[in-house]
C-alpha cells in the first residue's frame, strides 16, 4: 500500500464517530469567533450583477428532459441567475438579535466552505478573465484579467474549499463534510444550469495544482489557515456547438494576466489546530488523469407531479430541522420518485462520468404500501451480488418493484435504530424514511486515494437530488454528516471496509419552528 493510500485511509478510520467517542473536534466553540461565511477580496474591481430573483418558466418536472428547454442567451443577468440559484442566498433566518444567510447549496452546519469562480475565456458580456462569486453581495471581484482566447465560449465554474471554516466547528472530520458540500455544490449547478437550458461539463481530467493556478488559489494572497483548496472545474455549455477549450491556453492566459485583490482575513482566530486535514487534503490531491467516457444508458424516470417553476422549487430548498413524526404514510408514488431520480440513468446524472459507486441503505418507517424495515437500492447492477456478498445472511433480498432496482431485505420497525446511528438524532426516525450512503470504498481508494474524495461528491450529487425532489414532492429532506460509522456497518453485516457509509439522508413532513422570522433573500439589497 502506498504512502498515500495509507493516509487516507487512516484518515478514514480516525475520523469516524463511534457510540462511545465522537472524531476530534474542538472542545469548546465561541460562536462570536466562527469563521466569516462570505470571502471578499479586497483591491478587485466589483461587478454587480442583475438583481437576484427572477423566475424562468421550466417547471422543475421539465427539468427531467433537459433537452426540451430552450437555451438562453449568455448575458449578464443569466450568468448572474445561473449563480444565484447555484450559491446564492435563499433567505435570511431570525431568532431574537441572531440573524443568518441560508443559500441555494446546503452546507454541513451552515458554515460553507465552498468558494465559487466564474471563468471567461472569451465573450462580449463580459472581459476574459478570472471572478470570485460574492453571493452575499451577489457581485463578481474580478480577479485576473487576460486576453480572450476563444470568443463565444461559454463560462467556466470552478469551485474550492476552505477547510478551516468547517474545522472551526467540527475538527477532524470537517474534510469529509467539505466534500460532501462539493457534491451538493456540483448538484446545485446542475439544477441552476439545466433551468437555464444550460448543461455542465465536469473537466475531470484537470489536476488540484492546475485547478488551482487558473483560480489563482496557489498566489500568495490568503493568510496560510483560510487558504482554499481546488476541488472541481466546469464548464457550463450555453448552446450546442460549444467549441473545445484548449486547457492549455486558458491555464497560460491566467498565469500570465494580471491579477488583483488580496483575501480579506476571515476574522477568525486560530484556537485549535487539525494538522490531519492538511495531511489528508495533501494525501488525497488529484493529479492530472485521462478520463473515461462512460455515461448510463438514460432512462424514462417515474414522472414527477410537481407543477412548481424549478427556480421556485431551488430558491424554496430548505433543511428540515424537526419532522412530523405522526405523519400519515408517504405516497408510495413519491417514495419512489424520489429513488427513481437518483439512478445513474437520469438526467441529474448526466454530468457524472463514472459507473456509481454510491448505493443506498433505506430504513423505511412510514410510506405507503412498503412494510417499515431495511431496503436497499443498488444503483448499479454489478454491485448487487457484491452486496449481497458482505451484509447479513438474514437479509431477503426480494425485489420489491417492477420500475426500481428496490430489495427488501428485513422487516421490523427501525426508527429506534436510525436515530441511534444517526448521532441519536430524531430527523432520522421522525422521518418517512432515511438511509445511509455506502460507498464501494477500498477497491476504490487502493485505485487511487484521491477518488476518496471524488466518493463524498458523488453522495453529495445524490443528497442535493433528493433535497429538491422531497421538495417537490411536498416533502422535506436533510443532510446527515453525523452518524456513527462502524455501528451502521455492523448493523448491514459489514466485516471489512470493501464498503463504507460515507453519507446519511433524511425526508419526511418538516415541522415549522415558529419562532424563527424569515426575510427576503436579497432585501439588503435593495435598501
Ligand atoms: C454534508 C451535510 C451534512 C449535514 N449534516 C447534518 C446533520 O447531521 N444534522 C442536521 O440536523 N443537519 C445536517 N445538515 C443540514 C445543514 O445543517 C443545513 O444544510 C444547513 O444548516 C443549511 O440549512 P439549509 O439546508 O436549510 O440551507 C447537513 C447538511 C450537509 C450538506
Amino acid at each position: 500500500m502506498n504512502k498515500q493510500t495509507e493516509t487516507v485511509l487512516n484518515y478514514h478510520n480516525r475520523t469516524k464517530h463511534s457510540l462511545e467517542r465522537y472524531a476530534k473536534g474542538p472542545e469548546s466553540i465561541d460562536w462570536e469567533d466562527q469563521p466569516d461565511q462570505f470571502r471578499h477580496f479586497s483591491g478587485c474591481e466589483i461587478i454587480k450583477l442583475p438583481l437576484p430573483g427572477a423566475e424562468l418558466e421550466p417547471l422543475f418536472s421539465d427539468l427531467d428532459n433537459p433537452e426540451t428547454i430552450p437555451a438562453k442567451p449568455l448575458n449578464l443577468p443569466n450568468a448572474g441567475l445561473l449563480l444565484e440559484l447555484a450559491f446564492g442566498l435563499s433567505a435570511w433566518k431570525q431568532f431574537g438579535p441572531s440573524r443568518w444567510a441560508l443559500r441555494c447549496n446546503p452546507s454541513s452546519g451552515n458554515l460553507h466552505p465552498t468558494e465559487a469562480y466564474l471563468v471567461s475565456a472569451g465573450n462580449d458580456f463580459i472581459q476574459s478573465g478570472v471572478y470570485h462569486y460574492v453571493s452575499h453581495d451577489h457581485t463578481l471581484e474580478q480577479r485576473c484579467q487576460f486576453a480572450s482566447i476563444l470568443p463565444d465560449s461559454g463560462i467556466l465554474i470552478g469551485l474550492s474549499s476552505v477547510y478551516w471554516r468547517e474545522a472551526w466547528k467540527y475538527g477532524e472530520r470537517a474534510f469529509r463534510y467539505c466534500q460532501h458540500d462539493i457534491g451538493h455544490a456540483l448538484g446545485a449547478l446542475r439544477y441552476a444550469a439545466a433551468t437555464l437550458g444550460w448543461s455542465v461539463e465536469l473537466l475531470a481530467e484537470w489536476s488540484d495544482d492546475d485547478i488551482a493556478k487558473l483560480l489563482g488559489l496557489d498566489r500568495d494572497d490568503f493568510k496560510k489557515q483560510e487558504y482554499e483548496s481546488p476541488d472541481i472545474i466546469c464548464r457550463i455549455n450555453t448552446h450546442s456547438g460549444d467549441q473545445p477549450l484548449d486547457a492549455q491556453a486558458l491555464l497560460e492566459a491566467a498565469q500570465t494576466g494580471t491579477w488583483s485583490g488580496k483575501a480579506d482575513s476571515l476574522r477568525a482566530y486560530h484556537m485549535y489546530k487539525w494538522p490531519v486535514i492538511d495531511e489528508i487534503s495533501t494525501a488525497a490531491s488529484k493529479p492530472q488523469t485521462e478520463e473515461q467516457e462512460w455515461q448510463a444508458a438514460q432512462q424514462p424516470v417515474i414522472e414527477s407531479s410537481c407543477t412548481k417553476t424549478a427556480t421556485q422549487i431551488i430558491r424554496q430548498r430548505r433543511s428540515a430541522q424537526q419532522f412530523d413524526g405522526k405523519m400519515p404514510p408517504m405516497p408510495q408514488t413519491d417514495f419512489y420518485r424520489m429513488l427513481a431520480a437518483v439512478l445513474p440513468t437520469t438526467a441529474a446524472f448526466e454530468l457524472w462520468r463514472w459507473p456509481p459507486k454510491i448505493h443506498l441503505f433505506i430504513f423505511i418507517h412510514r410510506v405507503e404500501g412498503l412494510a417499515p424495515g431495511v431496503y436497499a437500492l443498488p444503483r448499479d447492477h454489478n454491485a448487487l451480488p457484491k452486496l449481497q456478498a458482505v451484509t447479513l445472511a438474514d437479509f431477503d433480498w426480494q425485489k420489491v418493484s417492477e420500475a426500481l432496482p428496490l430489495y427488501h431485505l428485513l422487516a421490523g420497525d427501525c426508527k429506534q435504530i436510525a436515530k441511534t446511528l444517526s448521532c441519536h438524532q430524531p430527523i432520522a426516525s421522525d422521518s418517512a424514511f432515511s438511509l445511509g450512503m455506502v460507498a464501494e470504498f477500498s477497491e476504490t481508494i487502493q485505485a487511487a486515494p484521491w477518488l476518496y474524495r471524488r466518493l463524498f461528491w458523488e453522495c453529495g450529487l445524490i443528497g442535493q437530488t433528493l433535497y429538491l425532489e422531497a421538495e417537490a414532492a411536498g416533502f422535506r429532506g436533510t443532510g446527515i454528516g453525523c452518524y456513527f460509522d462502524d455501528s451502521v456497518h455492523e448493523i448491514l453485516g459489514f466485516k471489512d471496509d470493501k464498503f463504507q457509509s460515507l453519507y446519511h439522508f433524511t425526508v419526511g413532513k418538516p415541522l415549522e419552528d415558529k419562532r424563527l422570522e424569515t426575510l427576503p433573500a436579497y432585501g439588503h439589497l435593495k435598501t
